[in-house]
């Protein structure tokens, strides 16, 4: 039988571990899948997908510039995929209408609860960023009920436009929205979702946000520890994870999504760590 063909569409895509990661996942499971990285023209996501699929192609994971892209291209939604506004799964169902997903917030979900065992339930968490990354994460963090939910910007109006679109998935907990200067409470859980670390800024947060209790979770992987990582470590947080896990935990979700099978994550985050 001759394998079954997926891709991660983006632009640029060189830098992609999405290959190298769902290798391994088609080598542990021995699902008969080809896995490869396809450059969209900035200005041609749309025949990109098409000609993949019409060509036969299973199911492709979108990365930046295009996710928002994807989830309008879609003919269907999945609910989690819904209010995250952008998609990094798309695959076409049995009709041959094509499904956008988002596997992000599983993703980080799961890296924190399974593999990090860090609770989220009754927890008082700070978000910061208010972008595309974020908004795709919100509503599988709320499902896991914390008792509140900080989303902190720069630009404040996003943050207050992100309370207002996921106030229905908020159930008790308490969902706000402010500037970065603003929180001077600790908090159990900090997600940082901007961009900032990518220039090496850091947000102009009051360190008392974190105590010895603090968790801290950088959405953003490098080789060294990040920005803002360094900065919660140098304000004595508990402990700080990057987005490697969450990565391939995204890919692991997409992985099953396609092919019914979930891989297990946990070799393939050490030898990706370690690559
Ligand atoms: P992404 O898809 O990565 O979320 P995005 O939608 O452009 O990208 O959002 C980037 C996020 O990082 C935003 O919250 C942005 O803040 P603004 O909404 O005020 O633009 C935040 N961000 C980017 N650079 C930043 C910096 N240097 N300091 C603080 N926040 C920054």
């Amino acid at each position: 039988m001759s394998n079954e063909l997926y891709a991660v569409v983006g632009h640029p895509i060189n830098h992609s571990k999405s290959p190298k990661i769902h290798s391994q996942f088609a080598q542990q499971t021995g699902e008969p899948i080809e896995y490869t990285a396809v450059q969209a023209p900035l200005e041609g996501f749309a025949a990109t997908v098409h000609q993949f699929f019409k060509g036969g192609g299973k199911g492709l994971n979108v990365t930046v510039p295009f996710k928002e892209q994807a989830w309008e291209l879609a003919d269907c939604r999945a609910v989690r995929a819904e209010k995250a506004g952008a998609a990094n799964t798309l695959y076409q169902n049995q009709e041959g209408q094509l499904v956008a997903d988002n596997t992000d917030g599983h993703g980080l979900v799961r890296d924190l609860l399974a593999n990090h065992g860090v609770q989220l339930k009754g927890a008082h968490i700070l978000v910061l960023g208010a972008g595309g990354a974020v908004r795709g994460v919100l509503g599988p963090v709320l499902e896991q009920q914390p008792a509140s939910l900080t989303i902190a910007n720069r630009t404040v109006a996003k943050a207050e436009a992100l309370t207002t679109l996921f106030a229905d998935e908020a159930g008790a907990a308490t969902l706000s929205a402010c500037g970065f200067d603003e929180p001077d409470q600790p908090f159990d859980v900090i997600i940082n979702g901007t961009s900032a670390s990518l220039q090496g800024d850091l947000p102009p947060l009051c360190a008392n946000v974190i105590t010895a209790g603090t968790v801290v979770y950088d959405m953003m992987y490098s080789l060294q520890t990040t920005t803002f990582n360094q900065w919660a470590l140098d304000n004595g947080a508990l402990r700080v994870f990057d987005g490697l896990g969450m990565l391939i935990e995204q890919a692991a979700e997409s992985f099953r999504v396609w092919r019914g099978v979930r891989p297990e994550t946990a070799p393939v985050i050490d030898a990706m760590r370690n690559d």
